[in-house]
């Protein structure tokens, strides 16, 4: 059996990071014994300004013949906001039905936290962003565009099926990690008091079917505020799509920035797609000057959810051991060595952790 990899490297540093990525994945498969093939999609921005095109129907229909989907980064800075957000990344995320985007903000050793006596230990939990709906799904409009008397409204869906499947996700994880066995819902119920008394009632609902778990909640304020004070309070958070996409940025800098932070949409029967959570960079693009780490730790959640559990350990531990023994900062331009070093330093570390 072999498995199939759709590769979109997509923007900026994408493919310098991405590049990296795929070299440790080819060092583990040969470790590990396991093979596959990768296809590369030129989808993004430089395709757009040559051709008009981002992604269409037919092309999505294509990436359903792989197992997973390898994504670097997506955004263009000739390109307006929002196209090949909602041309690429969204129109993946939706058509593939990725309702789940899983980010996990864990601390590793060597790695400087910008807050004060954190440890490793202090920070370690995981973020279930809902990943198909709320305000993301361009449901609104705009009257009187461009005059003084402009009205705009985007709405935020939240349906109970959509919320539903996402907490059940998010309990069975919960459950899996065995850790504290505590799931957070970070909400806004004293304010959004139709949409997540929705999320509240069905929180507790499905919790029911989980009395293992312990049920805590904290609106979205109080979270920014306990992931910096107190992160070690946290085991598994639950939320909506735009605050996931907020406090997932909070973590991935206390968890040392942009640099390591990984992320997965995924559709639990389905395809799921795998990416550093950090933009294209244009500053730093073709410099081999980006940290690969975010995109290798994605390939790590890519391995895990092919079933690849010992390759995924193995990948997380290398990269462990390299922010531990290894590199000055996770920075760009500051870690003391190349983008592809960096990769190298991982496949170096895969044979000895
Ligand atoms: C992310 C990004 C995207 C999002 C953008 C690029 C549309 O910020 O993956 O967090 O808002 O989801
Ligand atoms: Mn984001």
């Amino acid at each position: 059996m072999k498995y199939k990899l759709a590769v979109i490297p997509g923007d900026g540093t994408g493919p310098e990071v991405i590049c990296e990525g795929l070299k440790v994945l080819d060092a583990i498969a040969q470790q590990k014994g396991f093979a596959y093939e990768t296809q590369q999609f030129d989808f993004g921005g430089e395709r757009y300004l040559k051709t008009g095109e981002i992604l269409s129907d037919a092309e999505v229909e294509e990436l359903r013949r792989y197992d997973a989907i390898y994504l670097g980064a997506v955004g263009h800075p000739d390109i307006a906001p929002g196209i090949l957000e909602k041309g690429l990344l969204l129109k993946l995320r939706f058509d593939l039905d990725q309702y789940i985007n899983l980010r996990p903000v864990k601390l590793y050793a060597g790695v400087d936290c910008p807050l004060k006596d954190k440890k490793p230990e202090d920070i370690d939990f995981v973020v279930v962003r809902e990943n198909t709906e709320d305000l993301y799904v361009g449901v609104g409009g705009v009257m009187h565009k461009g005059t003084p008397d402009e009205i705009a409204v985007q709405e935020s869906i939240n349906t109970r099926k959509g919320v539903e499947r996402c907490l059940r996700y998010a309990f069975d994880l919960t459950r899996a990690r065995n850790k504290e066995k505590k799931l957070t819902l970070c909400a806004k119920t004293n304010v959004l008091t139709f949409a997540h008394d929705l999320w509240w009632r069905a929180f507790n609902e499905v919790g029911e079917e989980y009395p293992d778990v312990i049920r805590d909640y904290a609106h979205v304020d109080a979270t920014c505020m306990w992931m910096v004070k107190n992160p070690e309070f946290f085991d598994v958070i639950v939320t909506t799509n735009m605050f996931g996409d907020i406090i997932t940025d909070l973590g991935a800098m206390i968890q040392g920035g942009m640099g390591i932070a990984a992320g997965g949409n995924i559709n639990p029967g389905g395809l799921s797609m795998f990416e550093p959570i950090g933009g294209s960079a244009p500053k730093y693009t073709g410099k081999g000057v980006i940290n690969p780490l975010a995109a290798i730790c994605a390939l790590g959640m890519l391995l895990e959810a092919l079933g690849e559990k010992e390759a995924s350990a193995t990948v997380e531990n290398a990269v462990m051991s390299v922010t531990a023994n290894k590199l000055k900062s996770l920075s760009a331009g500051k870690m003391g060595y190349s983008t592809s070093e960096v990769g190298d330093l991982v496949v170096e570390a895969l044979a000895n952790v």
